[in-house]
């Protein structure tokens, strides 16, 4: 049995990947996704400049998930282009770098560097935070994605591909769809944490910053994650692989994001909540389903969700 996979000209061992933010941010945790069983990792999305984030308590574990408004804290883009420049001499390209500039022109600055570096993995641009007081999220304003992705493909030339927020309505997904698809994407992260949720304990909220909204993940969002891959996986063009994201806590919910039409798996909430073991736990669930339904490879699944 085979659970490689690819994006764009990359294949990997498996599908599973942690979502950026979860444990992704220090050499230490990027060194110990290095050292999992993970298909690939990607690293914590970076500003030009080191940023604190948000004041804590900003990531609250719940019952079904978790809630953040960690506010991109990150050691600056210049520590994680050196890391993913190690990696290549290391003979290493196949990780996935995401960067979250702050202003578009913070974008192309990084995306520039990166595309002059030896650097020749997966750029992930986050186009998806909610937790930066003041700055709305790219992905629900349309015009301004399009402008985004015009300046950046008008220069960058390496594997590339955007994390969305989620979207809820049908002409938003065929909007933004429409969108993504004039350009030369080679894949689409869906989703990234319902922004702007409130969690209550007994009377108050349970996060500081933006007095307690913070973005939700976990196994409530499954169900608007598996809507997100499943319809972008209809609406993109063939070659734009689909990255599925939200509500990962068994090797079930992994099965369901591929049958939805993901090439690869992220996990998010469920890697804060276990720590790297969850990798191999997942591969194992993941394997004992597809030899209970007898498929030998991802692609013997994938996208094959039955419609009624
Ligand atoms: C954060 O650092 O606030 C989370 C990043 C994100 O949701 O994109």
């Amino acid at each position: 049995m085979s659970l490689e996979t690819s994006i764009s000209d990359k294949s990997f061992t498996n599908c599973l990947m942690n979502a950026s933010g979860a444990k992704c941010m220090t050499l230490e945790e990027l060194t110990n996704l290095k050292n999992a069983p993970c298909g690939t990792w990607i690293t914590k999305s970076c500003t030009i400049n080191p940023r604190e984030g948000n004041p804590s308590p900003r990531y609250v574990d719940l019952a079904l998930g978790s809630i953040n408004s960690m506010g991109l804290p990150n050691l600056g883009f210049d520590f994680y282009l050196n890391y993913v420049l190690e990696e290549h001499l290391d003979g290493n390209d196949d990780l996935f770098f995401s960067v979250a500039g702050l202003t578009l022109e913070e974008n192309v600055e990084m995306l520039h560097k990166i595309q002059n570096s030896d650097f020749s993995g997966c750029v992930e641009l986050n186009l998806s935070c909610p937790n930066i007081p003041g700055k709305p999220q790219t992905g629900y304003d349309f015009e301004r994605t399009h402008e985004v992705l015009t300046q950046v493909f008008s220069f960058y030339k390496k594997p590339l591909g955007v994390k969305l927020p989620p979207y809820f309505d049908m002409v938003h997904f065929e909007m933004m769809a429409e969108i993504l698809n004039q350009f030369p994407i080679k894949f689409v992260t869906c989703i990234n944490s319902i922004g702007n949720a409130l969690f209550i304990d007994d009377e108050a909220v349970v996060i500081k910053p933006k007095g307690g909204f913070g973005g939700i993940g976990g196994a409530y969002v499954k169900p608007t994650a598996l809507a997100n891959v499943r319809m972008f996986y209809k609406l993109l063009r063939k070659d734009i692989a689909i990255i599925g994201c939200g509500g990962v806590e068994n090797g079930r919910d992994v099965f369901e994001h591929i049958l939805c039409g993901a090439s690869m798996v992220q996990v998010g909430t469920q890697l804060m909540k276990d720590d790297i073991s969850v990798f191999s736990r997942l591969l194992n669930e993941l394997e004992e389903i597809m030899k209970l339904k007898n498929y030998h490879s991802i692609n013997d699944f994938k996208g094959k969700l039955i419609e009624l």
